[in-house]
């Protein structure tokens, strides 16, 4: 009896989880790995050829989690090797570097062919994801700002770091809060928690600031034909008001879409008759 309390116990204790590194190649994905697991920075690209694999043990609470780590090559070249490693995991990092917008848009078709190797029967919903935007360090050459970057994560959901693998500046702080979201879902029976990442505002206000962030013109921006009446111009103008007004929206970047909204309605007014 007691020696099958103690073993529950033990079992309670120490868990073991499969994590993957994704994100497109250079943009530090090995590099984040190694500053926590060895402390140390290589400023020497030496490209990931396929997988490399790691164990490390990490201590969440009173447990013990054995931490199995799949570090993916970016290249496209490998994808024949890194699909069969996707199956599995308990946790992903996405790693893109602030300097390179592409690495940042890259992150929904890293994504894609992550939901396309799991397969259908398996639920995306049920890993802990954390975004890096690596390389903050180098700050000159920064091209995706914060908000743009903690607005497509945290709308998912995923945790958001701002990191540098050369300095140490927030990894050890994304993999705790990476690993503990991992024990709270093995906790929680595998299921993802819904408090997780607590963002406290919707899907639609996020997507609506993006939209807004890249359309081409003040039509584009309000959603209405090129050509449109005042009334519509005023309607669509409205809807998006509501949606992002400072007073009710708490979504990265919303003041300024708000106000890049209200600064093309001007602009179209200007020219309707
Ligand atoms: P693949 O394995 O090809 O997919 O690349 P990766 O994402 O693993 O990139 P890796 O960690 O090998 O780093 C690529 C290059 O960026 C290397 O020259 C690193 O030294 C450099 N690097 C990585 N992280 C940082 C960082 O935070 N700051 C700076 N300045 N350089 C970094
Ligand atoms: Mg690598």
């Amino acid at each position: 009896m007691e020696t099958n309390l103690q073993k529950r116990r033990e079992n309670k204790k120490s868990l073991r989880v499969k994590v993957i590194s994704l994100g497109n190649a250079e943009v530090g994905k090995s590099c984040i790995i190694k500053r926590y697991c060895e402390k140390r920075f290589v400023a020497k690209y030496l490209a990931t050829i396929g997988i490399d694999y790691g164990v490390t043990k990490v201590q969440v609470r009173e447990r013990e989690i054995k931490v199995n780590i799949f570090d993916m090559a970016g290249h496209p070249f490998f994808y024949e090797v890194r699909n069969e490693f996707y199956k599995d995991s308990q946790g992903v990092i996405l790693v893109y570097d602030v300097g390179q917008k592409e690495s940042f848009d890259a992150l929904d078709i890293w994504l894609a062919e992550m939901k396309q190797e799991i397969g259908s029967h398996s639920n995306m919903e049920n890993i802990v994801f954390t975004v890096c935007a690596n390389k903050i360090d180098l700050s000159k050459r920064r091209v995706v700002d914060e908000s743009e970057g903690r607005l497509w994560a945290e709308s998912r959901g995923f945790h958001y770091f701002e990191t540098s693998a050369q300095s140490g500046e927030g990894i050890s702080e994304m993999f705790q809060a990476f690993f503990s979201s991992i024990a709270d879902m093995c906790e929680n029976g595998g299921r993802r928690p819904v408090s997780g990442v607590n963002v406290g505002f919707t899907r639609e206000q996020a997507d609506t600031i993006r939209r807004i962030r890249s359309s081409k013109d003040s039509w584009d921006m309000l959603g209405v034909k090129p050509g449109a009446t005042r009334e519509e111009v005023n309607k669509a103008y409205r809807k998006l008001a509501v949606l992002l007004h400072p007073d009710k929206c708490v979504a990265p970047g919303s003041e300024d879409a708000f106000k890049a909204v209200v600064n093309a309605r001007t602009a179209l007014l200007k020219n309707i008759k």
